[in-house]
């Protein structure tokens, strides 16, 4: 029987030419993509130009990417698509730490640091201190668990996109909780910043008329024998853009006060200047199952 490639018979040909695909979850994803990629173009009639635009963006997007940029994370951070799949996978028991985005800066080791180390290499921010314990969802302290700390400094840059200006490693850390589960490190209060709007994603924002910014934060992933890795960040409360994340990554149980503290007994103990700021929040870890 000869085929004709028109109109619905084009999508049910190329439906049916999944059908030999081994693996049966790759065959469900494909056979998905090809049928909303081809409603998609029938509901928006999309035209030849639109489709060559489209291709040249993709492009341009694969283009950019380096061992030190990933732009197509990226491109999935602003259209929602991280968060919504992070949120499809998200469920955790009651209490335990939500998750949200990776992001596209933790393409590098954070350097291993003792307890207390001031992960600003650079200074000149505001300083400040993070603290807290990290447990199981019963409570039970986790000593011995990994805390991997990632943030931008105080201008909102990673160090990785400052190669040559800022030290590598600038504003990382791996951190191992002690007897009792607790972690404790310096830094500087991290401001909000714009994602990267050099490459692709940043023509999409200004075509889109979105502002390109993300409220201020630090990342964390805290790993623990037995228990499932939670991969987070906390935010600074009261600061711009809690509202508005440019990724759509903000989640209340996850905004944090970096309280202002005049103590100048628990200053010297962490070795910062007093008064300081100061975070304390408990990472709480789901059993793994
Ligand atoms: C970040 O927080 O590092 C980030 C997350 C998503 C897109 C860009 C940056
Ligand atoms: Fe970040």
């Amino acid at each position: 029987m000869t085929t004709d490639a028109t109109g619905a018979d084009v999508t049910e040909q190329a439906l049916a030419s999944l059908r030999t695909t081994a693996d049966p979850r790759l065959r469900e994803l494909l056979t998905a993509l090809v049928r909303h990629l081809h409603d998609f173009a029938r509901e928006t009639r999309l035209t030849q130009e639109e489709w060559e635009r489209a291709i040249a963006f993709a492009t341009a997007t694969g283009q950019a990417c380096t061992d030190t940029r990933q732009e197509f994370i990226l491109l999935s951070d602003v259209l929602g698509l991280s968060m919504l799949v992070e949120t499809l996978h998200g469920d955790r028991a009651p209490g335990a730490t939500e998750s949200t985005v990776l992001g596209p800066f933790h393409m590098t080791e954070s350097p291993v640091r003792e307890l207390g180390a001031d992960i600003d290499l650079v200074g000149g921010g505001e300083p400040c201190v993070v603290s807290g314990r990290v447990r199981s969802e019963d409570g039970t302290p986790l000593p011995g668990a990994l805390v991997d700390v990632w943030q931008a400094d105080d201008k909102g840059f990673y160090d990785v996109q400052q190669p040559g200006v800022q030290p590598p490693g600038n504003g990382r850390g791996l951190f191992t909780a002690d007897a009792e589960g607790r972690f404790w490190f310096r830094t500087c209060v991290p401001a909000a910043y714009p994602i990267p709007t050099d490459g692709p994603v940043g023509g999409l924002l200004r075509a889109t008329g979105r502002h390109p910014y993300r409220p201020a934060h630090i990342h964390f992933i805290a790993t623990a024998e037995g228990h499932t890795p939670v991969t987070t960040h906390i935010f600074v409360a009261g600061g711009d853009y809690l509202d508005s994340d440019a990724v759509f990554a903000v989640k209340q149980s996850l905004v944090q006060d970096f309280a202002e503290t005049d103590d100048p007994a628990l200053a010297r103990e962490f070795g910062v200047p007093n008064p300081f700021r100061h975070a304390d929040f408990d990472l709480v870890l789901e059993r793994a199952a």
